[in-house]
């Protein structure tokens, strides 16, 4: 799988500059000018070992490496210079001359020395991105009240974290982990402060009440914090309150975006000098420029997750409590992409961020309700997916064109692939106790959905590949919750037919008694070792009850059973007692098949009536009487 970059949608047709600006030229020019003469001075005294492609004769706006302009190209508004190898001090006077800069970005560089205070308190500066540098000295105190993401991580900052911050009512993140700050915590006021982390500090004193709230993670290693008198839970909110924050919150968002994007012009231009300058980041291979700036989509060999976000929606990323990864959409969008599978709902990938945080973010496609109807879903996800056998939802992003979904990854994979991987590249067989175990878990996280919400709620989509496996093989159910945003006439090539119920074939609607059939279809599948058809379209289709059913009334043989378990000895009787629940559940009808609850019931008591450690080693060893150790 290749890792892939991000890319952009372009839209410079649409681009026609009112006449009028010519007017404000004179004042323009000026004004970029400055920038432009500020930025020179940066790069000339700051050693870098990537060239940087700025030059006095060439264009600001258009040409030079890492800087986005205004809409009008007036001013410069971003300036990104992510691990470019820049080394030495941020001279002063130069980037905090920048008073139009909003974005800052010199992370994962060598810079060192103290940071100017005139960076910090551009007034306009809203992200500042410097972490994993080696700054030094102490914060400066002077802090422009726009921040609204602040990252120092990893650098050798000095001193007490400055009262200011406290004052910084837009700010959502604070990362200061991996100084040595010193002194006690301010009581920050931003209401909209998600991300927080002062880990590996020597900060002193108590935690304030009013960041309580958020995990011990946030204050590791800060051996003289006094951890606040026994904490109370924080009071579960009803859920009207909750929504209203929520919706409170993007309102807000929008608001700011409205006012302070300039609206659609300016989206539409940072959108083109994005799409340029990630062109030429990229392989310098030959697509014509004009090409990229009509066509829209430049062409790339492989897919990507970020082509239908939009400029203006960077930073709405919506976070679920208690989620500790702190990046934004932009660090999401950087991310390499490497693509994990295409499944019914969309394809899913899997994203290493710059600092090394992995996730997977599924791309789902052919979403057909809308924002409000989605949100409302994602929410039912956030709140009923909270279960150990259940995979989290992390975060979310919904726009037009795009709909992305952020989840944790577990490198171990998925059912499926341990059950039928290829046996050449190293997969080793999965044990009948590692088997059973996952089907506990499974039914388990299913059972926890179907009980949630008063059994409304169905998954719609069981299948060993949505099994995901921890370390320690407890599964971990995944795609719960988007069977309904999804359209429900999807064409019969997109339906997983192996798994669906008769009837959920049929009606196209998924119950939870299709959800057991599903899950009867797993365990089959764990049993045999046999994958259920999953290609409808051909003729020669092979149902995989039918066929264990067929085999089975003939006598009850051994033959249905996967020959890699046929190594393990005393583990017959347990297949056979898992052979029934799993025909149970794909009863025909409905009414004949268990609940899910009943199947996890089930499956615990083929564990518990052997009360001895199983064999699952390929020891001979018949008597009963000695315990076998795995
Ligand atoms: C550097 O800028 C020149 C124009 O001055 C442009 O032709 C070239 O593609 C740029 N190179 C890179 C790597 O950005
Ligand atoms: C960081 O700066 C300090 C001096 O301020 C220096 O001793 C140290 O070697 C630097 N570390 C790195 C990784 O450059
Ligand atoms: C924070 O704001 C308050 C009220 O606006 C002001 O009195 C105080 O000086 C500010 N603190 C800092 C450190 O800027
Ligand atoms: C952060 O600090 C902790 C504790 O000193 C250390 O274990 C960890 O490696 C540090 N991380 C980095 C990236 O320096
Ligand atoms: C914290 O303070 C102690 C003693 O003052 C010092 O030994 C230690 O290195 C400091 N840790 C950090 C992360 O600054
Ligand atoms: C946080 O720390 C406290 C005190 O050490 C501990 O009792 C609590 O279990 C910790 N919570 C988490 C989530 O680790
Ligand atoms: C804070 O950073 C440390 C690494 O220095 C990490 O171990 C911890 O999980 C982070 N906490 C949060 C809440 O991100």
């Amino acid at each position: 799988m290749g890792y892939l970059r991000t890319s952009c949608f372009c839209f410079t047709s649409l681009l026609v500059f009112p006449l009028a600006l010519c007017f404000f030229l004179s004042f323009a020019i000026a004004d970029l000018n400055s920038d432009k003469q500020a930025l020179l001075a940066f790069s000339a005294s700051v050693p870098h070992s990537r060239k940087l492609n700025w030059s006095n004769d060439t264009p600001v706006c258009t040409t030079w490496v890492g800087i986005t302009c205004s809409a009008d190209r007036t001013r410069v508004v971003a300036l990104r210079l992510p691990g470019i190898g820049l080394i030495g001090p941020i001279p002063v006077n130069t980037l905090g001359k920048l008073d139009a800069l909003q974005v800052l970005s010199l992370r994962s560089n060598r810079l060192m020395g103290s940071l100017p205070s005139d960076v910090l308190s551009i007034p306009s500066l809203h992200n500042l991105y410097l972490q994993h540098n080696n700054l030094s000295g102490k914060i400066p105190s002077s802090l422009s009240s726009s921040l609204t993401f602040l990252d120092l991580s990893y650098n050798t900052f000095v001193g007490v974290i400055p009262a200011g911050v406290g004052n910084l009512t837009q700010l959502s993140t604070l990362n200061l982990q991996n100084n040595s700050l010193v002194g006690p915590i301010p009581d920050l006021q931003s209401l909209r402060l998600k991300h927080l982390n002062l880990s590996y500090n020597n900060l002193t004193g108590q935690i304030p009440v009013t960041l309580q709230k958020f995990p011990n993670s946030s204050f590791l290693g800060n051996s003289l914090l006094c951890a606040p008198s026994p904490i109370l839970p924080p009071p579960a909110l009803p859920e009207k309150h909750k929504k209203s924050f929520w919706k409170r919150l993007s309102t807000k968002a929008i608001i700011a975006i409205a006012v302070g994007g300039g609206v659609l012009l300016f989206v539409v231009a940072v959108l083109i000098l994005i799409c340029i300058f990630k062109r030429r980041r990229g392989d310098a291979s030959g697509t014509s420029k004009g090409k990229a700036v009509m066509g829209g989509r430049t062409e790339k060999p492989k897919e990507e997750f970020s082509s239908g976000v939009q400029e203006a929606e960077k930073n709405k990323l919506v976070f679920f409590e208690g989620c500790s990864y702190n990046f934004d959409l932009e660090d999401l969008l950087r991310a390499s992409a490497e693509v994990l599978g295409k499944g019914s709902y969309g394809t899913a990938y899997k994203a290493v961020l710059e600092d090394g945080t992995i996730v997977v973010v599924k791309r789902l496609k052919e979403v057909m309700v809308g924002k409000r109807e989605f949100e409302q879903q994602m929410e039912i996800i956030g709140r009923v997916g909270q279960h150990p056998n259940v995979i989290p939802l992390r975060a979310y992003y919904y726009s037009k064109d795009e709909k992305l979904l952020v989840y944790d990854y577990l490198p171990t994979g998925n059912f499926s692939t341990l059950l039928h991987g290829n046996k050449t590249a190293g997969r080793t067989p999965l044990d009948w106790n590692t088997r059973v175990k996952v089907a506990l878990g499974a039914a388990r996280g299913v059972a926890h959905l179907h009980l949630e919400g008063g059994g409304r709620f169905a998954h719609g989509n069981i299948k060993a590949s949505n099994v995901l496996l921890t370390q320690d093989s407890d599964a971990c159910v995944s795609d719960f919750g988007l069977a309904p945003l999804m359209n429900s006439h999807a064409t019969p090539s997109r339906i997983i037919v192996g798994y669906r119920a008769p009837e959920a074939i049929e009606t196209r609607k998924h119950t939870q008694k299709s959800d057991v059939y599903s899950f009867g279809v797993l365990l089959l599948e764990m049993l045999t070792g046999k994958a259920p058809i999953q290609s409808p379209g051909r003729d020669d289709i092979v149902d995989l009850p039918r066929w264990v059913q067929s085999v089975v009334r003939e006598e009850w043989t051994a033959e249905v059973f996967d020959v890699e378990l046929m190594r393990y000895q005393n583990i017959e009787e347990e297949m056979v007692q898992m052979l029934q629940i799993a025909m149970a559940c794909v009863a025909k009808t409905p009414d004949q098949r268990p609940k899910m609850e009943d199947v996890v019931r089930m499956i615990e008591e083929i564990r518990q009536s052997d009360t001895e450690p199983r064999p699952s080693s390929e020891e001979k060893s018949k008597d009963s009487t000695t315990v076998q150790t795995p």
